[in-house]
């Protein structure tokens, strides 16, 4: 018997990434091949038509699991019944904006649509936020919801970073991506993000910072590579892709939003992930910050539940409280502006 539909709203339905999302969502992969989707595309006028010819494409394809597709530059008629919102439409930083000027803008398009989430959406919404600066757009986004939707119900994405380090680790070590568990990312997505491998393990539970001395030839040199090459790397992956591709991160990043609602709705499998979720005074990030934490969920329905009690010692306490600082920055920007 065919299920009823789950409606799933992809704001920016005519940019890239909401592009490479919209066909993988349609053919199952967000929510299991058992759970037909309704997806609503929400644009800007400009968007319009690049966001109905997607829709075109989309009937094309005649997925089985795709029921329908709205395509609207009204939020409210863009999120009415969505149990899955995935915002991805934000405004880019242009050549002199200041971060004043880049977190206003998206405050006058996160507040709105946070809004119409609290308005309209299904009570039990989840709500993932692409558009950067992500961590703040969705701080934003979570305050305009609320009271009509708790906070805990808006995240933003920092598993594609969470997956650029897993990646590294992969290649360095020569193990299977799938192989690596219990990476971390911290903090803002943005180039302060610590990742960090010191909880992180192989199968047979071997540390990775084990692994990683042993490959590179003692302890020493592992600290220098993670210092120097790992983090710079990861936290700057973005820039690489566009000098090397001339183009920003697509695929990766529809792929990463995908993984990040997938395993909160179905369950995380290989260990803990990333996710930057609104923070409730674990490891010392001030409450209510969006910040990026390790996380699980049991696909209970229950959303994504932060793993407490890790050790960090000052290096990575140094490391996040920087990333963290820099969030506060965003908050109290966005604070002056009379937003929060
Ligand atoms: N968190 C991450 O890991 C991550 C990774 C990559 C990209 N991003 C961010 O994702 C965002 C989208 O990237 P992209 O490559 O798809 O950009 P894009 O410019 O191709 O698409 C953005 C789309 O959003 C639309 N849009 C703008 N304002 C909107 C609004 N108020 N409502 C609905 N739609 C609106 C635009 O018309 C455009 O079609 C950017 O902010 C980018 O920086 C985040």
């Amino acid at each position: 018997m065919a299920s009823e539909p789950t409606t799933v709203t992809i704001t920016g339905g005519g940019g890239q990434i909401g592009y490479a999302l919209m066909f993988r969502i349609a053919a199952g992969d967000l929510l299991g091949p058992g759970r037909p989707v309704r997806l609503r595309l929400l644009e800007i006028p400009q968007g319009m038509r690049a966001a109905e010819g997607a829709a075109l494409e989309l009937q094309d394809c005649a997925f089985p699991l795709l029921r329908e597709v709205d395509v609207t530059d009204d939020p409210l008629t863009a999120f009415n019944g969505a149990r899955i919102a995935m915002l991805v439409g934000a405004r880019p930083r242009t050549a002199g904006m200041e971060r004043g000027d880049l977190l206003a803008a998206n405050a006058g398009i996160f507040g709105p649509q946070g809004r119409a989430i609290g308005a309209v959406a299904d009570e039990d919404v989840r709500v993932v936020v692409v558009g950067n600066p992500a961590n703040t757009n969705a701080l934003i986004a979570a305050a305009s919801a609320a009271p009509d939707i708790p906070t805990d119900r808006f995240t933003a994405l920092t598993r594609l970073d969470h997956n650029r380090a897993v990646g590294q680790l992969a290649e360095v070590l020569g193990v299977p991506a799938g192989e690596i568990a219990d990476v971390i990312i911290w903090g803002n997505h943005s180039a302060t993000q610590f990742p960090d491998v010191d909880h992180a393990i192989l199968p047979d539970a071997t540390p990775v910072r084990e692994a990683l001395a042993e490959r590179l030839g003692g302890e020493a040199a592992a600290a220098a590579w993670l210092d120097d090459t790992f983090i710079p790397r990861v936290a700057k992956r973005g820039a690489e892709i566009i000098e090397v591709r001339g183009s920003s991160s697509v695929a990766s990043a529809a792929n990463a939003a995908i993984d990040h609602v997938r395993d909160e709705q179905l369950g995380t499998h290989n260990g803990w992930t990333s996710a930057a979720v609104v923070s409730r005074g674990e490891y010392g990030v001030p409450e209510g910050l969006v910040c990026s934490l390790p996380v699980v969920s049991r696909g209970d329905g229950k959303g994504y539940r932060v793993i407490e009690g890790l050790h960090l010692d000052d290096r990575a306490r140094g490391r996040l409280a920087a990333s963290v600082d820099e969030l506060v920055a965003e908050r109290d920007a966005v604070r002056a502006l009379g937003v929060l």
